[in-house]
């Protein structure tokens, strides 16, 4: 697992969010861009004017990139897929707060969105370490808090494919909510290792 040089890190690289506007429908509009890259761009999202049923629904097709591509609105946020279910599945940078005696390195991440909730049956908040608390909660601070915590004394404890608070922990994120901001704890400051 590549665990002993990983102190402390946070995995939510892809985030899956719910469409609660409008059920997506399968048909692009006509005379409008079907796909960006790989990815499929099914109505109520569109590239452009009379494409999207809304702004909220906007998809900058970047294509600057090979093969090119997708981002929410005029965002940042990458899009990976766009399911017919109705959930938008999105790439995110992962938090992390990782030791190193030269150079200690710490990366807080947050998010939050205007239109869409995080699904709560497709995500889960997972840290990946040995002396580690991962915290999340909305980005003010004032809707959720959660976490979760994970040590190992010894990397060969830690058991592949598992993540049960042993190099591994994983929580849910609560439903309906529209942010995160995600942060670490240590109870030894490293000094463990
Ligand atoms: C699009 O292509 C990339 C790289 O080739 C691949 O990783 C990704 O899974 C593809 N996405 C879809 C929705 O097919
Ligand atoms: C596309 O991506 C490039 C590289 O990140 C960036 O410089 C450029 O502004 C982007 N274009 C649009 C239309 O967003
Ligand atoms: C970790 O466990 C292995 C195998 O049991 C052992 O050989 C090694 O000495 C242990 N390392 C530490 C730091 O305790
Ligand atoms: C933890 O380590 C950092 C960097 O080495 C140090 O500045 C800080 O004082 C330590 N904190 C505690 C509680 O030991």
């Amino acid at each position: 697992m590549g665990l002993s040089f990983i102190f402390k890190k946070l995995a939510l690289v892809a985030v899956t969010l719910t469409l609660t506007a409008t059920s997506v429908a399968a048909q692009t509009q006509p005379g409008c861009e079907s796909r960006c890259g790989n990815i499929s761009i099914p109505y109520p999202f569109g590239t452009g004017d009379g494409c999207k049923i809304s702004s909220d629904f906007f998809i900058t097709c970047n294509t600057t990139f090979n093969p090119p591509k997708a981002f929410l609105d005029t965002s940042n946020i990458e899009i990976l897929d766009i399911s017919l279910d109705g959930y938008l599945r999105i790439s995110q940078s992962i938090g992390y707060d990782c030791y190193n005696k030269v150079e200690p390195s710490y990366f807080a991440t947050w998010m939050w969105f205007s239109k869409f909730s995080l699904s709560h049956t497709r995500n889960k908040f997972t840290a990946i370490g040995c002396d580690t608390y991962a915290y999340v909660k909305d980005y003010l601070g004032h809707t959720y808090s959660t976490g979760c915590l994970t040590f190992c004394d010894n990397i060969t404890n830690v058991v592949e494919g598992s993540c049960s608070g042993i190099g591994c922990c994983q929580t849910a994120i609560p439903k309906g909510v529209r942010s995160y901001h995600v942060t670490f704890g240590s109870s030894n400051n490293h000094s463990k290792d």
